[in-house]
């Protein structure tokens, strides 16, 4: 039994976004010390040259990340690679501070190991990120931003929020993505389309000096023709896709959850992001390297996106769950169903559950 499990029922007796401030001060406090961080990092981080990934250019200690929208703010990352994640990514930062949707806007469906959120991009905004990442120094591990558009932007203008955001940020992070797909802010899915996309990765590119990768994150509900017309697009002007954010659907969640507004997480969106990765692994002939999310929450489970063609992924509701041990946890066992497997290192299993499209890749 974890010590976790002794802790959640008293912290799911709080309210869902009460307990999850008071969890970002805690790590926020304890990342002010260098004798914590130490502490935690003995505790959590698993070191394998196995897990080791390389990526666009970046260095990834183990392939678990933490996954957006857990640290809005810019806030932990001093903190967080202690709990032993390869990476972290911030955000969602949109270019203008704003509250985001009137609460409650946090639920945890405990009976399908779910949250439903309809937050909002609630954020202080670029300018309070960039000041926060100042301060805060670098992230001993590599550090996304994920950047959005406020939610008073009409549509039409869309692009240069991710601009200006971008502008403002893009010393700090060492890899950036841009979110459109979450399903909290109105219009922001339709920038999924090849033509609004395509804008906005300009925009990018024109300010993108340092040439730093940009991911695109999806949502679980594109269909495959609209994910087949973006692939040269991204294989032009994006490092690779994040699959994916959370799901509109109701179907793997009790009915009282039907009418309310807002995104699945967890268990039920884990099987619709693993199909999606898996479709977009073999539509770009695994060419454009994939961020897999969604409902991991065991090693096993990671284990299935990068099969299916991730390379990384990442967690948020898992750790809800689970709590601050899941990162170790998941890379125990990642080395363990290596070794199973045979297989020497992370890299050498994406993808490996569609033979087809490796060998159309050439290779072995
Ligand atoms: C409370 C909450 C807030 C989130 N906020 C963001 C966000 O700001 N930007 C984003 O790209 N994804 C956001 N996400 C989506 C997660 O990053 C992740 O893609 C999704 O929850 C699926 O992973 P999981 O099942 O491990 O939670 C949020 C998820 C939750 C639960």
């Amino acid at each position: 039994m974890r010590l976790y499990d002794l802790a959640r029922p008293l912290l799911f007796r709080m309210d869902p976004e009460t307990a999850h401030e008071r969890a970002c001060r805690a790590l926020a406090l304890a990342g002010r010390f260098g004798w914590t961080r130490e502490l935690l990092a003995s505790k959590f981080v698993v070191r394998d040259p196995a897990l080791q990934v390389e990526l666009a250019g970046l260095r990834f200690p183990n392939p678990v990340g933490l996954a957006a929208g857990y640290d809005k703010d810019c806030l932990l990352t001093r903190m967080t690679p202690c709990l032993g994640f390869g990476f972290i990514e911030a955000g969602t930062v949109t270019p203008r501070p704003q509250r985001g949707n009137a609460a409650p806007r946090l639920f945890r469906i405990p009976e399908c190991d779910a949250l439903l959120n309809r937050m909002g991009f609630n954020n202080h905004g670029a300018r309070a990120a960039a000041e926060a990442l100042t301060e805060a120094g670098r992230a001993s591990v590599p550090l996304g931003i994920n950047i959005g558009m406020n939610a008073d932007t009409p549509p039409e203008r869309a692009h240069k929020d991710y601009a200006e955001a971008f502008e403002v940020l893009r010393g700090f992070g060492d890899y950036f993505v841009v979110n459109v797909s979450s399903p909290n802010t109105g219009g922001l899915r339709q920038l999924q389309s090849r033509l609004a996309l395509e804008r906005i990765l300009t925009e990018i590119h024109i300010r993108n000096k340092e040439k730093k990768p940009v991911f695109v994150k999806l949502a679980p509900e594109i269909e495959t023709e609209q994910l087949s017309s973006l692939i040269p697009l991204l294989l032009a002007e994006a490092a690779g896709l994040i699959i994916s954010n959370t799901t509109t659907s109701r179907q793997d969640v009790p009915p009282r959850w039907a009418t309310e507004p807002g995104g699945v997480s967890g268990a039920p969106v884990r099987e619709r992001s693993t199909r999606l990765i898996a479709e977009a692994y073999r539509v770009s002939r695994g060419r454009i390297p994939i961020i897999g999310s969604g409902g991991i929450f065991t090693a096993e489970d990671a284990w299935r996106k990068i099969s299916a063609g991730a390379s990384l992924v990442q967690v948020y509701t898992g750790l809800v769950y689970r709590g601050p041990g899941l990162a170790r946890e998941i890379n125990e066992g990642l080395v363990r169903l290596l070794r199973q497997n045979g297989v020497a290192r992370i890299a050498d299993a994406v993808g490996r559950s569609q033979p087809e499209t490796v060998a159309s890749q050439g290779r072995p």
